[in-house]
């Protein structure tokens, strides 16, 4: 059995949905709320867990390989290897200001974000005092009640932003969905997950 972590959401069915289309299927994935499902004949099992956990499952080895967001993975820095890029998913991580935002040099920022490690570091290589306000959801809320002066949050289409009349003011890096592999099942599931590997790359190349 492989065991795959899958995140929740709509990354999570477009990975699965590439996954099944040679061979990885799952008789009725995402069709009720187990989160465990597995199928003997293809030989896998799929983990249905949070975006921002399925770094921690696949590195203590809760599932031999997993798809998270480049996002994630630069705010928890898991100890696993990055196989492959599934370009998927893609978005970039920016600082985003209300419009016309001008930024007070002397004064502390204060971040709004869902990455306060990202934001650190971000900030951190331009030596610039901040103050992080961590947030669950929902950002853009934040500079609109001035919670904080900006946010460092995940843009996909700009749609929020604009209409929360934000605008991005840098972006810190781009992101998409990545396959990781646990670092000892990597080595004893080895022809497994190559297996995979060799379908991802003939199903990207067709
Ligand atoms: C994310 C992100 C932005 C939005 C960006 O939020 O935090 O709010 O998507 O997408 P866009 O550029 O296409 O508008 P998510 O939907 O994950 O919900 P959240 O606010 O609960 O984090």
């Amino acid at each position: 059995m492989l065991n795959i972590a899958l995140p929740k959401g709509r990354l999570g069915d477009d990975v699965y949905k590439l996954f099944s289309s040679f061979g990885y299927y799952c008789e009725g994935l995402g069709e009720d709320r187990r989160l465990v499902v597995e199928s003997l004949e293809s030989e896998v099992r799929y983990l249905l867990i949070k975006p921002s956990d399925v770094g921690i499952y696949v590195e203590h080895g809760a599932a031999d390989i997993g798809v998270v967001g480049k996002d994630v993975i630069l705010e928890t820095n898991p100890n696993v290897y990055e196989l492959m890029d599934l370009q998927l998913g893609k978005c970039r991580l920016a600082v985003a200001a209300p419009v016309n935002y001008y930024e007070n040099p002397n004064n502390i920022l204060r971040v709004a974000t869902k990455y306060p490690n990202v934001a650190k570091n971000h900030y951190r290589t331009k030596n610039r005092d901040i103050e992080i306000i961590k947030l669950n959801g929902s950002i853009e809320l934040a500079p609109i009640l001035g919670l904080s002066d900006v946010i460092v949050d995940i843009v996909e289409t700009g749609k929020t932003l604009e209409e929360n009349n934000l605008e991005v003011v840098e972006t810190i890096a781009y992101s998409s969905a990545r396959l990781i592999a646990n670092k000892a099942a990597y080595k004893f599931k080895e022809k497994q997950i190559n297996d995979l590997l060799v379908k991802l790359m003939e199903a990207y190349n067709k």
